[in-house]
């Protein structure tokens, strides 16, 4: 079977000494560590009810903008300068999660950064993602793609079928923009469609994910397990981690 990956998402951490609770979830027997890269528009693509509600009314006028103004900032949460910083403090894999507008923009600089996985979402590169697997393997970093959860499976199996694929799928199992939101059950069928169909890709989980949940993802062939709230808001995150770990290798 695929070796599990469990993913503490640093999202959760106190950014404030990222470094440290880095080395505390390495040392708490996390794999990978999984860092959330976003700016505004992907969060304001197709905006639902539970999103609404969530984000503060002062980045309102932005979200309504001309596309050209959306972007207030270029990334909202971490961006290359942090992975940057990050990365003089530990060796562990970065697994960088960009929901962004354009992925092409953040390969080098996050390659430069030290960046280990860059998983791009498939809604905002139809168009040339050849161009980002290739170029993302060109600059040594594991390519990855994400769907969110309105996308239909089928659009990611071009990619992990082409002549340069990508090495993991990301299923998000919440609307990406947040932690601490919950889990879409529903998102397990596409889980069990790729597991079936690719035994020995590197599918991973995102949002949502902790003891309660673990072993429905788990069953349905999930292998790298991200989780932000559920580790880092746990009485032991070690205890968890060794959770989701045994729920996945059984
Ligand atoms: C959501 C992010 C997730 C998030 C998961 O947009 O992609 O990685 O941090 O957090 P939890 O595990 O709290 O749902
Ligand atoms: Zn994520």
């Amino acid at each position: 079977g695929v070796k599990a990956k469990i993913a503490p998402s640093m999202l959760s951490s106190d950014f404030a000494n990222l470094a440290s609770e880095a080395e505390r979830m390495l040392q708490f027997g996390a794999d990978w560590l999984h860092m959330d890269i976003m700016d505004l528009y992907i969060i304001s693509i197709d905006i639902n009810c539970r999103l609404f509600h969530s984000i503060s009314s002062a980045l309102l006028p932005f979200l309504f903008a001309p596309k050209k103004n959306r972007h207030f900032v270029p990334n909202l949460t971490i961006g290359a300068p942090v992975i940057q910083s990050l990365r003089k403090h530990t060796n562990a894999y970065l697994d960088c999660h960009l929901m962004v507008t354009n992925p092409l923009d953040y390969i080098e600089p996050l390659a430069k950064a030290g960046a280990s996985g860059f998983t791009f979402h498939v809604e905002v590169s139809q168009e040339n993602w050849q161009e980002l697997v290739q170029k993302i393997k060109a600059k040594g970093m594991k390519p990855g793609v994400a769907l969110r959860p309105g996308t239909p499976i089928e659009q990611v199996f071009p990619l992990v079928e082409a002549e340069a694929p990508v090495e993991l799928v990301l299923v998000m199992t919440v609307e990406p923009g947040f932690g601490g939101q919950k889990f879409m059950p529903e998102m397990m069928d596409k889980v069990r469609v790729l597991r079936e169909k690719y035994p020995s890709l590197d599918i991973e989980v995102d949002g949502g994910l902790g003891p309660t949940t673990i072993d429905v993802a788990a069953s349905a062939g999930a292998n790298c397990i991200v989780a932000g709230s559920s580790v880092f808001g746990a009485p032991s995150p070690q205890d968890v981690i060794s959770i989701l770990r045994k729920s996945v290798e059984g």
